[in-house]
């Protein structure tokens, strides 16, 4: 067990990199296995979740090598097409495996990948859709088994534009003889990154990004090599917690557009933004004007950055409004962050944050993954010392968050907890 010590007040300064997106990762990951052949990818995170995701694919019968530069994975020795329950708990976002092995192999058994610290996480629009495709699902107490002779033609219409449903129907579509449209389809960034990645193979996916995706199945895929695109959710951390703080960054190696949104949110609270293809430039006072978010689908302001955003509003003048409108139990880290002086009442989905001049060091703990992240930036900050313990949280999505704050100039030390 970790924790982070961190000294608050410190200015916060600099340029650093973004790392590769894990949102992105982890379906083109599980794509990897289509091909049965080599693929090479290019700015994988080094992070928990790509960790798992890896173990996954070796106890499937994957040859995995990391070279300084690339992740390799070797396909052709996969043989097994049941996914380790012990491995499916550890990793929410294991179900989209699933359409990849259904795809290649046309079987897959997995158990339920289990809610977590944000919401129940059902998977009923990945096994409703599953079935309009022509997949057998058999629902035991344990574990699910699907089979399908062959995937059958059709129009889906999803009920909610969920990332995961969307990828898993991508995922199981690729290879065959049929042609798949799905309607409210999601358009997240890392959804066309999946596209590009699989029509890199020789899969057929047109409309990725709009809502609109069309499938059409291919006999094979080819090797292939792809580089991850940048991570939006990290990129957008690191700008909140400089706008948190009176500081100056420039951040390499992002795309302004895939957080249009919330870069808008910045501008509105007094933050001043300058923009390059693949860079942005943020001057802050540190005194912000508070505003009001609503979590959407993409375009709309990232669910993921809500809890971040959320502790820029704990200081921002005046009273800000947080609603959340995609997990039904994401402000778990509100909690915490009342314990550093943030003044916030939560009613349902909506918090109203009452904005205080300054928040306080304290004792806190990591709910989540993006609620761990607050309780950094907000340790940054705060006046005095913060202890921001549970940081497994933190490190199963974030690559080297303190490393890249201290390049800033922020004072985090990594503790192990005996
Ligand atoms: C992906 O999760 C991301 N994870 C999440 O990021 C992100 O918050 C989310 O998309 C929304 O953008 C990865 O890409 C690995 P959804 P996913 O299916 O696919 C409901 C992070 O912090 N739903 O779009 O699980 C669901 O409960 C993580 O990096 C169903 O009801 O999200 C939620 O309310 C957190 N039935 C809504 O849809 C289903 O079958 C959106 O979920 C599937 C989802």
């Amino acid at each position: 067990m970790y924790r982070y010590i961190i000294k608050g007040g410190t200015r916060i300064q600099g340029e650093v990199d973004v790392s590769g997106s894990k949102n992105a990762s982890l379906p083109i990951l599980a794509a990897s296995i289509l091909n049965n052949g080599i693929t090479k990818l290019y700015n994988i995170p080094n992070i928990d979740d790509v960790k798992i995701t890896l173990e996954i694919l070796s106890e499937l019968g994957c040859k995995i090598e990391n070279t300084e530069k690339a992740t390799i994975i070797d396909s052709r020795n996969m043989t097994k097409t049941t996914i380790p329950d012990t491995l499916m708990r550890k990793l929410r976002s294991s179900i989209i495996i699933a359409g990849a092995i259904l795809s290649r192999f046309k079987e897959v058994s997995f158990t339920y990948p289990g809610g977590c610290e944000i919401g129940t996480r059902p998977i009923d629009l990945h096994l409703n859709n599953f079935k309009k495709i022509g997949i057998k699902i058999k629902e035991n107490t344990s574990n699910i088994e699907c089979k399908c002779d062959r995937i059958e033609t059709n129009q889906i219409q999803l009920d909610i534009p969920s990332v995961g449903a969307t990828e898993n129907i991508m995922l199981a579509s690729v290879l065959g003889t049929h042609e798949i449209t799905i309607k409210n389809a999601a358009m997240e960034p890392e959804i066309e990154d999946l596209a590009n990645f699989l029509n890199k193979m020789g899969a057929k996916v047109y409309g990725a990004g709009t809502n609109i995706i069309k499938i059409i199945g291919v006999e094979k895929l080819r090797d292939v090599s792809y580089k991850i695109i940048p991570d939006r959710i990290e990129a957008g951390t690191l700008l909140i917690g400089v706008a948190c703080c009176s500081g100056n960054i420039v951040l390499n190696n992002v795309v302004p557009k895939h957080i249009r949104s919330m870069l808008y949110k910045l501008a509105e609270c007094g933050c001043d933004i300058y923009e390059e293809e693949n860079k942005i430039q943020l001057k802050s006072s540190g005194k912000l004007i508070g505003t009001e978010i609503k979590t959407m689908p993409y375009p709309g302001f990232p669910t993921d950055l809500q809890p971040i955003f959320a502790t820029l509003l704990a200081t921002g003048k005046g009273t800000s409004i947080v609603t959340e409108n995609i997990f039904e139990n994401r402000f778990k880290y509100m909690q915490e962050l009342k314990r550093m002086g943030a003044k916030i009442t939560i009613e349902g989905r909506t918090a109203i944050i009452k904005g205080v001049n300054k928040l306080h060091g304290a004792e806190v703990e990591s709910t989540d993954l993006r609620g761990g992240a607050s309780l950094v930036i907000a340790g940054i900050s705060a006046k005095g010392i913060t202890t921001v313990n549970k940081i497994e949280h933190i490190l199963r999505g974030y690559e080297d968050l303190d490393k890249k704050f201290n390049i800033l100039g922020a004072n985090i030390v990594r503790e192990q907890v005996i």
